[in-house]
């Protein structure tokens, strides 16, 4: 399979590309900047992984130009991609009570963790392949309005209306071979999560590449599921 991963040089978007790596897929990853580039070039070469399957993009998902380039460039290259992964996401302004809130946070939320996933989709879907494919929305359990709480204003919101995002996706494809799934892929210590979280990354990662690959059998009425497949209550 070719797999576009986006924040695939670190924490859970790098971890999916190790695992799906390692079971032989090829990996578009898309970079936000040269920084996050020599990141996963360094990673890469003290890993002594096959580089040759690992397609490096610079794509900041905020930049609808570079997202259109990156699309393009993959177009002349007769790429067909078997999934898209939205890894990538900010997690900021937490805890801050409704009257504090620097509503710049909220903004910059919905464009990297909503309106990233929507460019994403809006030039890549062209490159999917009609059969077996897949969009993964790598969302989060802060999305859910049944479960909500009182604060992560900026990150939950945007989480929450990904969700919807993937439900809406879903619906529009259900004629095609294209599964939509929006993710919850537990609390796992990357820097986001804090080394607290009880989840590693690999772990996680391995349950969204068995999703990726239809190994895990799915019950649920709606797109937002956790790492595992099970349904996660919207
Ligand atoms: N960690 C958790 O416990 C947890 C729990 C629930 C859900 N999630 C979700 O899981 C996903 C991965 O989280 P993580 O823990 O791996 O986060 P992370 O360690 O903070 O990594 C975030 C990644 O997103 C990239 N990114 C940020 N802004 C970007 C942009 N504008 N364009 C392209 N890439 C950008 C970062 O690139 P740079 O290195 O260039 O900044 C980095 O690669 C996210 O969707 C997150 O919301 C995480």
């Amino acid at each position: 399979m070719n797999i576009f991963i986006t924040g695939a040089n670190r924490g859970l978007g790098y971890e999916i590309l190790v695992e799906a790596l390692q079971r032989g897929h090829h990996i578009y990853a898309a970079l936000r900047n040269e920084e996050a580039v020599s990141q996963l070039t360094t990673l890469i070469t003290q890993q002594s992984m096959e580089a040759s399957r690992i397609t490096i993009l610079l794509c900041d998902v905020t930049k609808e130009d570079d997202i259109a380039k990156t699309a393009l460039q993959l177009k002349r290259n007769n790429v067909v991609l078997h999934s898209i992964v939205n890894s990538a996401a900010i997690l900021v302004g937490r805890e801050t009570a409704i009257v504090d809130l620097d509503i710049d946070d909220v903004i910059n939320s919905f464009d990297v963790n909503l309106f990233g996933p929507m460019r994403i989709v809006k030039h890549l879907l062209q490159l999917l392949a009609q059969s077996e494919s897949s969009i993964i929305n790598i969302s989060s359990e802060a999305g859910s309005i049944t479960n909500a709480y009182a604060g992560d204003y900026p990150y939950s919101l945007s989480k929450c209306a990904l969700n919807l995002f993937s439900e809406q996706l879903k619906r529009w494809l259900h004629a095609h071979d294209t599964v939509v799934w929006s993710i919850h892929p537990g609390w796992m210590r990357t820097d986001m999560g804090g080394p607290s979280a009880p989840l590693s990354p690999q772990q996680s990662a391995q349950g969204i590449v068995n999703i990726i690959e239809r190994k895990v059998a799915i019950d649920s009425s709606f797109a937002f599921i956790n790492y595992k497949g099970e349904a996660m209550s919207l």
